[in-house]
This record gives C-alpha cells, sequence and structure tokens, in this order.
C-alpha cells in the first residue's frame, strides 16, 4: 500500500516554541488542577495521557500541523527548557549527508522519506518487508521529552513523537535465540551522496540488546516539536535511545534484523577503542580523546550553559537494572 505523501515542513507551520512551551505550562496546570488524568500503569507512572481524539494512525500517521491525536508526555526528571527547534533541526548528525553540522539541514530535501519499507529478518517468526502504514498501525503516538546526548559531549532537549519500540518488535515474534536486535539505515547514494564517501562503513548499522530494545524508555521516532520528523533528523523512522550516546538512535531505518551474537555497529566497526558497543552515557569514562563528564548544553548561542553529565544520561533509576552485571568500565 502507499503512503499518503507529506507535505514539507515549511517554516509557517511548525510550532513556534514559545506556543510549545506555552501549551506544556498548560498541561502541566491542568495536571497539577486534576483537570487531567494521570496514566498508571506500570512504565506508565510517569505519562500524563491526553483523550484521543482519532486513533487511526494508518491514515494519519503522523501528527500534521502541531495537532497530535494522542499525547503522551514522559516527563521524566526533565529540569532544562526544550531545546529550540531550529537548533534541533539545523545541528546534526546524519554523515549520509555530510560530516559538516549544517550539511544535513542544507542537503537531506534529497532523502525521499515516501513511499518507505521496512525489512524485517533473523529470529523472528514474522519475518517480511512491510510498508510504513503497516509499521505504524494502531500505535498510539507519544509525545515525550528527552534529554540527548551527543558523544561529542553537547547535548539537548527534544519533545519527540514516536511510540516504545518493544510495542512493534513483539508484533515480529522474536524467537528465544533473538539476544540483539540490528538496525540498518538506508543506503541509496542517488539520495545520500554523502555515502559515495567511506568515512563510514555504509549503511550505517546500529544494534541494542534485546532487553535494550524491549525498554520501555526505547522510542521508535516518527516526529519531533509536534510536526513530522524533518529529514535530517531521520525521517520517516528513527530510534532514540536517550540513555545512549546520539549515534546510538539510528536514523531512516529500512532493515531491523533479530539476532543471536551481538551485532556489528558501524562505529565500532570504524574504531572499536572510541565507540563500544554499549555506549551508555557515562560521566566516569572517557572518550580517548576528550573528556565525557560535562556537556554543552545547545541553543545558548555563546552562552551555552556547560552542565555535569549524568550517568545514564540521568535515566540511570529506569535503565541501571539492565547493567547490574557488567563492568561499565570495560562494557563502554
Ligand atoms: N544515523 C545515521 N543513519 N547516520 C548518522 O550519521 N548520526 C548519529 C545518530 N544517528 C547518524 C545517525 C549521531 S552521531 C547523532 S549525535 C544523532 O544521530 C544526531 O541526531 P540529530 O541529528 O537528530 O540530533
Amino acid at each position: 500500500m502507499l503512503i499518503k505523501r507529506q507535505r514539507g515542513i515549511k517554516t509557517s507551520e511548525i510550532t513556534a516554541e514559545s506556543t510549545f512551551r506555552k501549551r506544556r505550562m498548560l498541561l502541566k496546570t491542568a495536571l497539577a488542577m486534576g483537570l487531567i488524568q494521570s496514566a498508571n500503569s506500570s512504565a506508565q507512572d510517569n505519562l500524563i495521557s491526553l483523550e484521543a481524539k482519532d486513533s487511526d494512525t494508518r491514515k494519519k500517521p503522523f501528527p500534521e500541523n502541531g495537532q497530535i491525536n494522542n499525547l503522551k508526555i514522559w516527563r521524566g526528571d526533565i529540569d532544562l527548557e526544550s531545546t529550540p527547534f531550529e537548533d534541533v533541526t539545523g545541528y546534526n548528525n546524519y554523515y549520509e549527508f555530510g560530516t559538516g553540522k549544517t550539511d544535513p539541514a542544507r542537503y537531506a530535501h534529497t532523502l525521499e522519506p515516501h513511499p518507505w519499507n521496512v525489512t524485517v529478518e533473523g529470529e523472528a517468526n514474522k519475518t517480511g518487508t512491510y510498508a510504513l502504514e503497516d509499521i505504524l498501525k494502531g500505535h498510539v503516538l507519544e509525545e515525550r521529552v528527552y534529554r540527548f546526548r551527543c558523544v561529542e559531549a553537547w547535548s539537548m532537549v527534544v519533545p519527540w513523537i514516536g511510540f516504545p519500540l518493544a510495542d512493534l518488535l513483539r508484533k515480529f515474534e522474536p524467537t528465544s535465540r533473538a539476544n540483539y536486535v540490528q538496525f540498518f539505515t538506508l543506503n541509496e547514494p542517488e539520495q545520500m551522496p554523502g555515502v559515495r564517501y567511506p568515512v563510514l562503513r555504509w549503511p550505517y548499522r546500529e544494534g541494542l540488546t534485546i532487553a535494550e530494545a524491549m525498554h520501555p524508555l526505547t522510542l521508535l521516532t516518527v516526529g519531533l516539536y509536534g510536526q513530522v520528523l524533518p529529514n535530517q533528523n531521520g525521517a520517516p523512522l528513527r530510534l532514540i535511545v536517550p540513555w545512549k550516546y546520539g549515534f546510538k538512535s539510528i536514523k531512516s531505518i529500512v532493515r531491523i534484523r533479530f539476532m543471536q551474537d551481538q551485532p556489528q555497529t558501524s562505529w565500532n566497526m570504524a574504531n572499536a577503542r572510541e565507540y563500544g558497543f554499549y555506549s551508555n552515557v557515562n560521566p566516569g569514562k572517557d572518550h580517548p580523546r576528550w573528556s565525557q563528564a560535562t556537556e554543552r548544553v545547545l541553543g545558548g548561542g555563546l552562552f551555552s550553559a556547560r552542565i555535569p553529565t549524568r550517568l545514564f544520561n540521568g535515566y540511570a533509576e529506569e535503565v541501571a537494572s539492565l547493567y547490574t552485571s557488567l563492568d561499565l568500565n570495560t562494557n563502554y
């Protein structure tokens, strides 16, 4: 089936940051006044849910023009303001479009995110190639404001839109041998000028343990700031794994592979000493070439704050239990 082509995002259509903040403030006030009920199921303890207006994600897979059909906010312990939209979408790493931070915003318009297929293979009962609309069908989109920490020691706070990856992976019925999940990005020289250069092994690939992939914080992401994901941020489908360095959050996913053994990952293949498989945010484990103890908060221009980095990017309460039997210094 074909998916309806989404219009490009014009500046006039983007939810202004001030509007976004006002909306959040209203939500907070409404919550405090008891006007909105908190969801209370297990991992959803921290979520606010608003009544669904239209849960047909097949016809309207993405929120359009700032309208979110189903809104839940993962409140976490975010104590920073959301990073301005212009920084989230103008300062990127997407090497398929160049290695400069402004290259993706400049060149990613050649990426064609519709129609889009995702191939599922390996240790699962329901393998095959699925249209994006089938991947999204029936899932409730949520807005989750997450910290995002790049290995290069800068960070953002972003209101992502998506749904738990686990909800999708379960549908493929992974077998008992599925210990890991590997993800691949599109690899199309026609659309991605950067893949003509061997700066990384293409296609870009990443991997998680099955427990990490199934963790309720791991978000399959289709939007940000109430909008369809801009190409430079990984349209139409990317991962966000908020307790890991940003390079684990692979963009524009076309292949998901369930595996028995630990998968290869592009950055680890490029330099295993610098980029481990786990890559959990850890201020106590420096990158061989720089400290990871602090991070620069994007959005403040010359006056960007530098703040201490936190273990697991501040999500230790949620994810530390995944690593109790691992030495984080050797399994970096
Ligand atoms: N995914 C692909 N396919 N190609 C990339 O170059 N860069 C990674 C990650 N996902 C990358 C990718 C890195 S290094 C970071 S920090 C984040 O995307 C950046 O995400 P953002 O541009 O949305 O901030």
